[in-house]
């Protein structure tokens, strides 16, 4: 095990072991003991084609031995030419894409080409960004202003941007429980935001179409984002869709605005597009948001030395190669449909209030009481408990707390690679059933 202060690497987490992780293979991951992890969220649900692929790393290679790197100012190449296409037809109504490393930066670039659009067109009263509550959209400051994440904000409230927030379409947390069409859940809160604040004010709205660790995968009822698309075409605000988490094929379609068959004006895309084997994001745009500045500036005001990386880029095309090539998006779809068959048995057990998502995304929302839906304690940390109740029975989930008001709320989110078999499923679920009775075992205890 090592921890700080024993180790020069500046950890993570400063008040806890790591197991030193050595090898990864499909589904698992093995450290230096020997011991297996059934890795049921990718990592940060970014290990979409499963560990130790070793065509990614050839690729990779053969790229660095030819061009590993070119400024984007200088020169385009091959391997960006190459991702850029495959995104663009992938993803519905996309004409171009710029390429970042996270997901982080991919948000930043898209707010600032929303409003750097506005500025190019003549609008430059148009600034301000909603987004929903919760959400989150990454961790840099124009990222983090966009995320209602109170606990990832807590010591730099005077660095971040205003943002006007709405309530999410979080149906398990509203009054409405997703079925009396509340502003919320319906999209309408959307409207009612923008003609507070003014149309000529807002620039963007971004949102992720399926919900990531901030909601546990929660859905929008049917029709939310058609409204969205309607309304932001109404009052001339450009929809960004961050699909960083829920992209690249994750929940069945390659994007999950597809499934609504809805086209945002910006999508963002990041995790799963590299598969883990290297760090890589995008920007992906309409060309109407950026005619106005290929006219006026001439350039997205954005640089970063790593843009259109090549090795990066290669790694994101050999990923997505794979992912066609074995039919993965729509592996996720029919093995989404047997995770959630198989989670559905969670909902049984004690401390388990809801269970949700779609394709091989899940989220597993914990509380107190299900009938009234209240949460644990946040003394308890149920959520933390939970996960390394579950690293130590061999599996890895992701936590989320906070959702519920702000502070309160335990949920686990579950994605694992695409490749996953039904069998690792059932061992999903079976560990988890035992990390449960633990912790549940654990928070009586605190109680
Ligand atoms: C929806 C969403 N957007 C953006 C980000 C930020 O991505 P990154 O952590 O790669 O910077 C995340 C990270 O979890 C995310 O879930």
């Amino acid at each position: 095990m090592h921890r700080y202060p024993d180790s020069p690497v500046f950890y993570r987490s400063l008040v806890r072991e790591y197991p030193r992780a050595v090898r990864g293979r499909g589904c698992w991951i093995e450290d230096d003991t020997g011991q297996r992890y059934l890795d049921a969220v990718g990592g940060a649900f970014v290990a979409s084609i499963g560990h130790g692929v070793t065509e990614i790393g050839e690729a990779m290679a053969r790229q660095a031995g030819r061009l590993a790197y070119v400024n984007g100012t200088a020169f385009t190449h091959d391997a960006v030419e190459e991702l850029a296409g495959r995104l663009v037809r992938l993803t519905p109504g996309m004409d171009r894409a710029y390429i970042l490393g996270s997901g982080s930066e991919a948000v930043e670039a898209a707010l600032k080409l929303a409003r750097q659009h506005w500025v190019e067109r003549g609008r430059p009263g148009k600034h301000r960004v909603i987004a929903l509550e919760p959400s989150y959209h990454g961790n840099t400051l124009l990222a983090l202003s966009a995320s209602a994440r109170p606990h990832y904000r807590a010591y730099w409230p005077e660095w971040l941007a205003d943002i006007t927030r709405i309530p999410a379409p979080y149906a398990y947390r509203c009054a409405c429980r997703g079925d009396a069409g509340c502003p919320a859940c319906t999209g309408d809160a959307l409207e009612d935001a923008i003609r507070r604040e003014g149309a000529e004010r807002i620039a963007a709205f971004i949102m992720e179409p399926v919900g990531g660790s901030s909601t546990g995968a929660s859905i929008p009822r049917d029709g939310y984002l058609q409204r969205i698309r309607e309304l932001c075409d109404h009052y001339d605000v450009l929809f960004i869709a961050d699909e960083v988490l829920c992209g690249a094929g994750r929940t069945g379609t390659w994007v999950a605005t597809q499934a609504e068959g809805v086209v945002p004006d910006i999508t963002t895309l990041g995790k799963g597009i590299a598969g883990g084997y290297a760090p890589v994001s995008a920007v992906l745009a309409r060309d109407a948001v950026i005619e106005p500045i290929a006219r006026g500036s001439g350039a997205l005001l954005h640089a970063q030395t790593f843009s259109h990386h090549a090795v990066t880029c290669a790694a994101a095309v050999a990923t997505i190669d794979y992912i066609e090539h074995h039919r993965l998006v729509s592996r996720c779809q029919a093995m989404g449909g047997v995770l959630h068959q198989r989670l559905d048995r969670l909902r049984s057990l004690p401390g388990v209030g809801d269970v949700r998502g779609r394709g091989l995304l899940a989220g597993v929302e914990f509380v107190a009481d299900a009938g009234t839906r209240a949460t644990f304690p946040r003394r308890a940390r149920v959520a933390e408990r939970f996960t390394r109740n579950a690293q130590d029975e061999g599996l890895i989930v992701w936590p989320n707390t906070g959702h519920a008001d702000g502070e309160h709320g335990d949920l686990v989110m579950l994605a694992p690679p695409y490749i996953i078999e039904e069998r690792e499923i059932d061992e999903i679920v079976a560990r988890f059933s035992r990390a449960l009775g633990r912790t549940m075992a654990e928070a009586a205890a605190t109680a």
